[in-house]
């Protein structure tokens, strides 16, 4: 496997959750053609193996060792650990709050590092995550930083949830949303902190499709 190819170009979108940089890396991936990886799928996958298998979250070797063997597969518009489709299961509370967890363990985020790197195929890859444009594609040739107020990323996930018929509280989503930005903030692996070359985007008055245009102008002007 070749992990050093710095001519495909790749797009990153780093950003607290429920910053939008999903939807908005999905669409701008489909726009110009590119392959997409949603890297907190990947931690959310580590999580949902070591509770699937009993190991403690905080058992940073043997989580470390299901991350280096994870049997994940995305393909079909599904997620997959093995032949299981976890694609809702990976998006539970709990399991986020887990993906939060294992993703502060340091052999976790190395255990995860070559299979990102591994998604960099031509023509291109629009990355998703925490860390994209600070770690994984450090070189790469656009970064962009999401940000949107705690109150509006607690408000869409709260549509997120009621549209899909739970129920949630939104001052209880606010306190979790806060939470986990201060975990991700404060870890001393790979923070979530702009890449000092990212163009920062805050989304909070702005819609899908603004910040999609405002991604595409910022690649079309930095080029390949
Ligand atoms: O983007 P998400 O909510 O699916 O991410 C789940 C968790 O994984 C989140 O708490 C932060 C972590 N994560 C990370 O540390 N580095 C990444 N590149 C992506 C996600």
């Amino acid at each position: 496997m070749t992990l050093s190819t710095p001519s495909i170009p790749v797009i990153t979108l780093d950003g607290p959750s429920a910053s939008g940089k999903g939807t908005v890396a999905e669409r701008v991936a489909a726009a110009l053609g590119f392959h997409f990886l949603d890297s907190g799928a990947l931690y959310r996958l580590t999580a949902l193996s070591a509770m699937k298998q009993g190991v403690a979250l905080d058992d940073e070797a043997r989580v470390a060792q299901l991350a280096a063997e994870l049997p994940a597969t995305f393909h079909d518009s599904a997620v997959w650990l093995a032949d299981e489709d976890v694609t809702d299961a990976i998006r539970a509370e709990a399991v986020g709050e887990g993906a939060s967890k294992v993703a502060a363990l340091p052999a976790v985020r190395a255990a995860l590092l070559d299979r990102q790197r591994a998604y960099r195929q031509a023509p291109g890859l629009v990355a998703d995550g925490r860390d994209m444009g600070t770690v994984v594609f450090a070189d790469a040739t656009t970064k962009v930083f999401l940000t949107a107020s705690a109150e509006a990323r607690a408000g869409r996930r709260y549509k997120q949830l009621i549209g899909k018929g739970n129920s949630a509280s939104l001052p209880a989503l606010v306190a979790d949303m806060q939470a986990r930005d201060a975990r991700d903030t404060a870890r001393a692996v790979a923070p979530l902190k702009p890449a000092p070359d990212a163009l920062l985007l805050d989304t909070t008055h702005m819609d899908i499709e603004s910040a999609v245009q405002a991604v595409l102008a910022q690649y079309a002007l930095l080029g390949t």
